[in-house]
């Protein structure tokens, strides 16, 4: 659907180390740039990306891929979708065959399910039918003003069982896409559809592109059964893994280094009101690891928000061990008694919430807070010593940890020995699984860098080429590697670590490739290096060859055949003096 050159002058036009920065907080170091991965759970960044090669490489996880392969496993995009996203990203206006509606990807169907929804439920709450009510609500009740409707495109799902349905079919979707989407459900019973949400105030969910991927509807009427109705999962909508107003906050909360956490929607949206944008919420539930790793992609530090009874405390403890894998420092901020975010922000604005961020604690802190240690037994002691050892253990900067535990021992006046011994425990079995793999071999070394020499330098492919063939490789994975390598240059005349990614299809030759590109090649004598490499794989070649013949030769001497005896031995004086 979209050409080749469309694609590579998209792929120019894009800037990995600008893009992956959107995503990830990488650090420089050497040449390179360095992040915590955001595909697997690690404390310390082995996430690397090469701004020369415009290629990304986990050395813990072998995770990989282009910028292109970077949006498909962490946008969950298809590969049309990220060229397109760069595309308009980039300013380029790329030509695309449109198909007819019904062959258009099936995400993207539901992408455009939940923008109509979205244009609906908006069209709705400005409509002369309810705006007055719902105005008031918003305004009046809730305290919102025109720009937190617009920003967060609040909308309103009304009275009728099917008006979105009758205004999304003539918006050229079908009842398939919308109950696929979640917005529309069928009912057995009358052998009918109705919309999903009715008399609700609609809070639409983004993706961290910004697009609609969700709803959450708030009740209007007293007495419903759920105050929220939520979206349910769908093909775009993983609650595990989205946080409401990450898309709004992301700049914010990477600028500050600090997120803060709040539960409800209405806490983000008020928060942002008055100023403080650094807020996403978890949406009543405990967090994922994967939702706490995504807060650790932008930030140090997150600030748990939550109301101030004691529900919203339960909910901030059962999150707190997570954030801890995810390597994040824990802080919880406490709303004055009957708070919470939201009415804290509307009686005294951004001040009083900065307030309650600058009377903050450390988790642990927080917890010998809650007790009074002075009466407090030894049982009581017991437990906190091994809550704290537990969480202490989660903690990978050892200065950090030691300064906590000291801390947590004085305080509960115990020795901080009774912390250490519970840490040394986790530590031992932790270290095991470290085990490095040995070193591959030599051979396998120079096969490696011959493959990742070319891709970087396609100028010498030809002139290697002629000397030297797929089957010269002693290891069969380089072997198929490097025909891959050729037969690619010669399809598209052109090469690179990122052009490759786009058409190696074999995991296992993908994988090998992106960690052997890794390799910095810079400051080298580039010819002379990939001369002497190309004349050892020769001699590999060669020596295999002696080895063979001199096989033969004793297989000949055996059976007393003289004249093949002699023909391999000359074969074999010839391949030895060519030796040096
Ligand atoms: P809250 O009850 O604190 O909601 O639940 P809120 O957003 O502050 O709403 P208001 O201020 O009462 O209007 C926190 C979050 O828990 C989820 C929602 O995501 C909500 O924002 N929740 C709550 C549900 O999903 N379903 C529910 O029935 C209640
Ligand atoms: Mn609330």
């Amino acid at each position: 659907m979209i050409s080749q050159d469309a694609i590579e002058q998209v792929r120019q036009a894009t800037d990995i180390v600008d893009l992956l920065s959107q995503y990830l907080r990488l650090k420089k170091r050497g040449r390179n740039y360095f992040a915590v991965c955001p595909f697997h759970v690690e404390k310390t960044p082995s996430f690397s990306v090469a701004p020369e090669k415009q290629i990304y490489h986990c050395f813990g996880c072998g995770a990989s891929g282009n910028v292109f392969n970077f949006l498909m496993e962490h946008e969950h995009m298809t590969f049309i979708e990220a060229v397109r996203y760069l595309a308009q990203r980039a300013g380029i206006r790329i030509e695309e065959k449109r198909g007819d509606s019904a062959r258009r990807d099936d995400l993207d169907r539901l992408h455009y399910a939940h923008q109509v929804a979205m244009d609906y439920y908006r069209e709705l709450l400005f409509s002369d039918r309810y705006r007055d009510k719902i105005m008031h609500y918003l305004k009046n009740v809730r305290n919102l003003n025109d720009d937190s409707l617009s920003f967060f495109q609040l909308g309103l799902a009304g009275e009728e069982w099917d008006g979105l349905l009758k205004y999304a079919l003539k918006k050229d979707l079908f009842h398939t896409d919308l109950e696929r989407a979640g917005l529309i459900i069928h009912s057995d019973k009358r052998d009918s559809y109705f919309d999903r949400f009715r008399q609700r105030l609609m809070i639409p969910i983004f993706n961290q592109s910004g697009k609609p991927i969700a709803f959450g509807g708030r009740a209007l009427k007293k007495g419903e059964p759920a105050k929220y109705m939520n979206s349910p999962e769908t093909p775009l909508y993983n609650k595990s893994n989205v946080l409401y107003g990450l898309n709004f906050s992301r700049n914010e909360i990477r600028r500050q280094n600090e997120v803060i956490v709040v539960e409800g929607y209405f806490d983000v949206i008020m928060l942002h009101q008055v100023g403080i944008t650094n807020t996403v919420a978890s949406s009543g539930t405990a967090f994922t690891l994967q939702q706490a790793r995504m807060l650790a992609h932008f930030a140090d530090t997150a600030c748990l928000f939550f109301d101030s009874d004691s529900a919203g405390m339960k909910a901030a403890m059962r999150s707190v061990d997570t954030l801890y894998d995810a390597g994040l420092e824990v802080r919880i901020m406490q709303a004055p008694d009957g708070d919470d975010p939201d009415s804290l922000a509307v009686k005294g604005g951004a001040d009083a919430i900065l307030a309650t961020r600058e009377n903050a604690v450390e988790y642990l802190d927080f917890r010998l807070q809650q007790v009074d240690l002075n009466t407090a037994g030894i049982i009581v002691k017991e437990k906190l010593i091994k809550e704290m050892a537990v969480l202490a253990g989660k903690i990978g900067d050892k200065t950090r940890r030691d300064l906590l535990i000291t801390a947590a021992a004085e305080r509960l006046r115990v020795s901080p020995r009774s912390f250490y011994d519970l840490l040394e425990g986790r530590a031992e079995s932790q270290s095991e699984s470290v085990g490095q793999s040995a070193p591959p071999g030599r051979v396998a070394d120079i096969e490696q860098d011959l493959i990742g020499l070319i891709v970087h330098y396609p100028e010498y492919i030809d002139s290697i080429h002629e000397k030297i063939a797929a089957d010269d490789f002693k290891s069969e994975t380089m072997g198929s590697l490097y025909s891959a390598v050729i037969g690619i240059y010669k399809k598209l005349g052109t090469i690179s670590e990122s052009v490759l990614l786009d058409h190696l299809e074999n995991n296992k030759l993908r994988a090998a490739f992106s960690s052997l590109a890794v390799k910095d090649w810079e400051g080298h004598n580039i010819a002379a290096t990939i001369k002497g490499i190309a004349k050892k794989i020769a001699g590999f070649k060669r020596e295999q060859l002696i080895d063979k013949l001199k096989g033969e030769l004793k297989e000949a001497e055996k059976t007393g055949d003289e004249t093949t005896a002699k023909r391999l031995e000359t074969e074999i004086f010839e391949l030895i003096k060519r030796r040096d």
